[in-house]
């Protein structure tokens, strides 16, 4: 009887403590270098090296990094008590100040950007050329930002040797944020510490346009209604790991989010198709989406089409894991995309790279900031 009991006490200590990962293996194998990787939703975490990691990157096995989120996702997950209440967002009403605006965004100025962005050996996360692209995007912003009243830019700190950057708009209110993300970091898949990776495409099409957005609205003197902020996230290409980290924070922080539209490659469309944005329908919110098309009708001389990554491709999935409403504007429809990304061939020589069609996707950010955050 006494022995039935101890084990049925035992069984029940043992049921308890299931939770998948163990905080002694979690320590044993963080400390020994090894990466817990999240392969297909909802599947158990698996425990890999940086070399596997890189591997199965080359295989196309897609993959999410959640080592630095894990604990504090477990977390979250079990204090969650209510779901996200759904958000409705407006028609489009603020013509007078969205086109004025949308006429000082420049290609020139763009292509400066992405000239130094691509001038760095690489912006591999993990290598030092990678934080040297971050100091660029935080002291461009900053001398954006300089003298100008309720803008604050400041570092986002990681695990690993890339800080994402976050501009901060106050508005002349509190209230929900509205996000503009894209990743500033690059991969070369054959070599990531030292292979050559400008990464013109990906990401460097969306970093240059939100800071060129950026630069737009901070000349113009723009302030929003409710809070608006430009983030630029280190480490997607290592697994989405920037954005989990700053999003799994904001959950944490109970800050309330009303937007985040992701900007991951904008300026390639194979030769012979017609120039439009693919909104991306999986690991988005359909309501964002649908008021982002009814932008691109307004205010783009592209039109659009849908697609569908089918994995957590970038980092609008880390904020719809959080449970707040993203969405993804796509260069062109999914399978049709850029052939150069993560080598040393993504320049912007590329046949169908295009400043022109690049330029269509800031119009697009823009607006998406004005419409959401204008009085
Ligand atoms: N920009 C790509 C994602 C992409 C590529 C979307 C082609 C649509 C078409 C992104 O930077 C990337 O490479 N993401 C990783 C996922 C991440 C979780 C490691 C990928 O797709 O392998
Ligand atoms: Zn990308």
């Amino acid at each position: 009887m006494q022995s039935l009991l101890g084990f049925v006490l035992l069984a029940l200590t043992a049921l308890a403590a299931a939770v998948p990962v163990a905080r002694s293996e979690y320590d044993t194998n963080v400390a020994a270098g090894l990466r817990l990787l999240r392969l297909e939703k909802g599947a158990e975490p698996v425990w890999k090296s940086e070399d596997e990691k890189l591997q199965l990157k080359i295989d196309g096995q897609n993959f999410l990094d959640i080592t630095e989120v894990y604990e504090r996702s477990e977390k979250l997950a079990a204090n969650k008590k209510v779901a996200a209440k759904k958000v409705n967002y407006p028609s489009i009403s603020h013509q007078d100040a969205v086109n004025p605006l949308l006429e000082d965004l420049s290609i020139d100025s763009m292509k400066g950007y992405l000239t130094k962005l691509t001038s760095f050996n690489n912006r591999y996360y993990r290598s030092s050329t990678g934080r040297d692209a971050s100091d660029y995007i935080f002291n461009t912003a900053t001398a954006l930002a300089r003298g100008k009243d309720g803008i604050t830019v400041s570092a986002f700190n990681h695990s690993f040797t890339q800080y994402s950057i976050i501009a901060h708009i106050d508005g002349a209110s509190d209230g929900p944020v509205t996000i503009l993300g894209g990743h500033m970091d690059s991969i070369n898949l054959r070599s990531a510490m030292s292979g050559r990776a400008p990464g013109a495409d990906d990401d460097g099409s969306g970093t240059m346009n939100l800071l060129e957005i950026f630069r737009v609205l901070t000349e113009a003197g723009y302030t929003p209604a409710t809070p608006v902020e430009f983030q630029w996230y280190a480490g997607e290409e290592g697994g989405l790991l920037g954005s989990q980290d700053i999003a799994t924070q904001y959950a944490e922080d109970g800050v309330e989010v009303y937007a985040m539209m992701q900007l991951d490659m904008t300026a390639y469309t194979a030769p012979g198709r017609t120039p439009h944005v693919s909104f991306m329908t999986d690991n988005v919110d359909s309501g964002l989406t649908t008021f982002e098309k009814s932008l691109v009708d307004e205010y783009l001389s592209i039109g659009y089409d849908t697609g569908r990554c089918g994995y957590g491709c970038s980092d609008h999935a880390s904020w719809n894991e959080n449970g707040y409403p993203s969405s993804m504007p796509f260069e062109t429809t999914f399978g049709t995309d850029n052939p150069n990304i993560h080598s040393a061939s993504d320049t912007v020589n590329v046949n169908g790279f295009s400043f022109e069609q690049s330029l269509e996707f800031a119009k697009l950010g823009l607006a998406y900031i004005v419409e959401l955050t204008s009085a």
